[in-house]
Parts: structure tokens; sequence; C-alpha cells
């Protein structure tokens, strides 16, 4: 992005170079088990979508068209729930339910869609490399497929970091957030190479480390930019004790090569919603359901009535 472009110059210019997005789905969902025993964790609702829908449409709205999807033995409701269905929309136009087809209206996103398998549970990094003929020799989008970015999903935080991309010519740009400390052990943490402002440059990456050995409290929040040479490390990267290919292994030999990756914050209205893991799901359904312009207000009543009739535990 060029000094003086505007908001519009914006999406032009994620159109133009950031045109695609990898979307990882194929992980076992094993945190969420027995929900995910035979669904995708990226199919469960959060209110009233699905949680791969609120991820597609972020990427639409910060002007993505190309959309991949990696993933798995089981998955196959993700590719229905983007498939027209001429049955369910004859059912609703012949029952005249305006209402109900208006819910439907997503499957008009203006995104082409593309499926490829991961045939082994080899890590984040393996799932990355089948994106490798699709991606081309373009820069493209990395965006986890159980993290909603945003109430609702309303994000430019795709935007902002393909603006970072493209002026600070870096070779990674990471989404990243602040988390308590005693939870680093659940993310990727990052080291900032001196002062950590909105936009910094990251030295040195641990995966899921202990609290006593992070390197901070700022934690990988499942949006990457990459230039394609992300696939040559990913190629490098040793199997760990779980025989996983790690992709914060990846992008640590781009920073030993002194290639610039950089984190882009979160804005606070940005704040991420993990659906990995039951407690922040139930968080995050029990708030978007209370944002849920229909039924909110009668929800909000409905869990006041709950909560006092069962004090927390102190
Ligand atoms: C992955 C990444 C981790 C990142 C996290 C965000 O871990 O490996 O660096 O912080 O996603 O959700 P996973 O949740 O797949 O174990």
């Amino acid at each position: 992005m060029h000094a003086g472009a505007d908001a519009g110059a914006a999406s032009w210019y994620i159109q133009k170079v950031i045109q695609s997005a990898v979307v990882p789905v194929a992980g076992l969902g094993t945190r969420l088990l027995p929900a995910t025993k035979s669904q995708p964790k990226e199919m469960l609702p959060v209110a009233r979508k699905p949680i791969v829908q609120y991820v597609v449409e972020e990427l639409v709205s910060n002007g993505i068209e190309q959309i991949l999807f990696v993933t798995g033995r089981s998955k196959g409701s993700i590719e229905n729930h983007f498939d027209h269905d001429p049955e369910l929309f004859q059912a609703l136009t012949q029952a005249n339910k305006q209402d109900l087809l208006r819910e439907l209206e997503f499957e008009a996103l203006k995104a082409n869609f593309f499926y490829t398998r991961q045939r082994l549970q080899r890590g984040l990094g393996d799932a990355i490399l089948c994106a490798e003929n699709f991606a081309g020799e373009k820069p493209f989008l990395v965006a986890l497929g159980d993290s909603i970015l945003g109430l609702n999903a309303v994000s430019r935080a795709v935007s902002r970091m393909a603006d970072v991309f493209d002026a600070k010519r870096a070779s990674c740009v990471i989404a990243v957030e602040e988390v308590p400390s005693e939870e680093t052990s659940h993310y990727g943490i990052v080291q900032p190479a001196s002062g950590a402002d909105d936009v910094f440059r990251i030295v040195n990456l641990v995966e899921k480390p202990a609290p006593k050995d992070a390197p901070s409290n700022l934690a990988i929040a499942g949006r990457y930019i990459f230039s394609p040479v992300i696939f040559d490390m990913i190629r490098r990267v040793q199997p760990d004790k779980r025989n996983e290919i790690q992709l914060t292994d990846a992008i640590q030999f781009m920073c030993d090569e002194g290639r610039r990756v950089l984190a882009v914050k979160l804005t606070p209205e940005e704040k991420r919603y993990d659906i990995g893991n039951f407690p922040s799901y139930f968080e995050s359904f029990v708030e978007f359901a209370l944002a849920d312009p229909l039924y909110g207000a009668d929800f909000r009543i409905a869990l006041e009535r709950l909560l006092a009739k069962t004090p927390a535990k102190v």
C-alpha cells in the first residue's frame, strides 16, 4: 500500500496481490469430543451460523476471492455447506419462506471454493504444504478455520496485514494478540525484536511454551500472510515428538535467514474467538447469541434469570 492511498485502495490491493486464502480444516478436533466425533469442529454453530461461514465471510469482506480448504475425512459437510442445494431452495420457494431463503444468501458469496485433502494428520505445516500448487508464485493468506476475528467476523485485520506485507516488503505477516501469561502453552508465542507496537518485527517463535519459557504473552492468532518461500521452509522442518510438522518452526527458519517476519496486533474489537476448546467455544456462543438482532434481547433475559438461580461458586 502506498502513501496517500485510501481505504478503497486497500481492498484493491488485496484483490490484486492477496487474492487467495488457504483455510486448513483437516484437524480431528479432539479437544471438542464428543461433539466432533462425526462432524467437523468448523461446522459447530456459534449462535446461528457455523464457524467456517464466519471465516469465509470475513475473508470475502477483505477482498479474498479464491479459497482453498485443506480438508480431511469426515469434513464433507463443509463442502456441502457452501454448495447450492436445489431441493432445499425449491422447497422453501414453494412454501414462500422468504425469511429462510434470505438465510441461504451466503451461497452467492463472491468467492471460488477449492478443496484438497491432507491425507495424514501431520500437523499445520504439512496442511499448508498441500496448498503449494494452489498458491503458485503469489503471496497468500492462511486463515485457521476454527478462529473468528471480531464479533460477527467484522474485522479489517487481514487488509491491514496485506498493507504491512506490501509496504514493508515482508516475507511473512502474522496476526497476534495478547493472552494471559498462564495460557501461553495453548498457542504459538512470538518474541518481538524490540518494543511491541501495533506492527513489530519478530525474531523468534515458540510453539506452545510453558509460561516460564514464553518469550512474551503475544500469541499467534490464526491469520498469516506468506510469500511462497514458506513452502521451502516447511520442507526443512523435522516432525516434532507427535510426528507433526509445525508451521511455527517453518516461520522460525524465515527469521533465522534474516527475512522480514512481522506481527500486526489485533485491536480489541478484532478479538479472536477461538473455537478449539470448550471454555472458549461456550463463551463465544453466548457472546454472539447475546448480540443476535432477533433473539439476543430475549436470550439476555433468560440468561440473567438462569444466572440468578445458579450463582457462581467462589
Ligand atoms: C495453531 C498454531 C499456533 C497458533 C494457534 C492459534 O495451534 O500452531 O501457533 O497460536 O493455532 O489457534 P493449534 O490450535 O492448531 O494447536
